[in-house]
């Protein structure tokens, strides 16, 4: 093992070991499902079931994601315990739905074949650029359901409130995660890393977006269900940076050395990083401070 990869390794450790301690849950008894409003909103369902079509692409994730860093044993291991996380969150909204007599089987069925018929890609290529991504969508879905669990307490659906609360704290963690990882990878090369985060920054978009039946029809319906810029830069941007000890001038100044790279059209080796990543590709970086 490298001394990167013994370093993310110790990391997932700590991790795993705080996940096995403090916030397993379980499905079957820690829930209120007699605790759910049968008389909550539509939109309340609406925003449950589009959450559950995200989480349900699950098979694409964890395929993508643990290819690209299988032979990284401390990320590799991350992506077994992430997807067993994450399996309980579409299981358990799924079940929300149901029990709640929002939804019937036949359409949920009818729902998870139009999932299935799409297929999520990798939006980045690199394990480094791929462990940005997952810091940055993990942080802003966390705040996500955060906002959410307020409006199922808002609309006396204690059942639902739990559930997001249970999913958010999943959520949080996986964020905490990557961001070690990349406080190490910063610590490693600092350059390099911080032209991936302008490059994730400037090109990042939500996982559902394009793949999830009538996403943006959803959208529209669902008043305030997602984070618009402001809530981005505030609740996900900003904190991030500040976790990371990473300023905003020189992230702006990774910006701008990643968009010159780009002009004089020069490829950039970056041989720091020991096996983590094959080079990250600059030539194609930022173009916008945020998503
Ligand atoms: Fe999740
Ligand atoms: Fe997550």
């Amino acid at each position: 093992m490298s001394g990167l990869e013994e370093k993310i390794f110790r990391e997932y450790m700590a991790f795993f070991e705080k996940a096995e301690r403090e916030r397993r849950w379980n499905l079957f008894q820690d829930i209120p499902w007699e605790r759910a409003n049968k008389e909550a909103s539509e939109e309340l369902a609406l925003c449950a079931e589009t959450f559950c079509s995200v989480e349900m692409y699950l098979p694409d994730y964890v395929a993508n994601g643990i290819n690209l860093v299988r032979s990284y044993f401390g990320q590799a291991w991350f992506q077994a315990n992430w997807a067993y996380e994450e399996s309980k969150h579409s299981l358990t909204l799924m079940q929300y739905l149901l029990r709640s007599g929002k939804r019937t089987e036949e359409q949920l069925t009818d729902l998870q074949h139009q999932i299935f018929a799409k297929q999520w890609n990798l939006p980045f290529h690199t394990p480094r650029q791929m462990t940005f991504y997952g810091c940055v969508q993990e942080m802003a879905t966390f705040v996500i359901y955060v906002k959410h669990r307020e409006r199922a307490a808002a609309e006396n659906d204690e059942c639902l409130r739990t559930i997001y609360d249970y999913i958010a704290r999943d959520e949080i963690a996986h964020c905490r995660f990557y961001q070690s990882v990349i406080k190490v990878l910063l610590e490693e090369d600092r350059e390099g890393t911080l032209a991936d985060m302008a490059h994730v920054f400037a090109n990042f978009e939500m996982p559902g977006v394009g793949i999830v039946p009538d996403y943006d029809s959803r959208i529209l319906k669902m008043r305030e269900a997602g984070i618009d810029r402001n809530v981005f830069i505030q609740k996900v941007y900003m904190p991030i940076l500040k976790y990371l000890g990473v300023g905003r001038h020189e992230m702006l100044a990774a910006q701008r050395a990643a968009i010159d790279l780009r002009r004089s059209g020069e490829r950039r080796r970056d041989t720091s990083i020991e096996g983590l990543a094959g080079a990250p590709n600059v030539t194609d970086a930022p173009q916008a401070l945020s998503a």
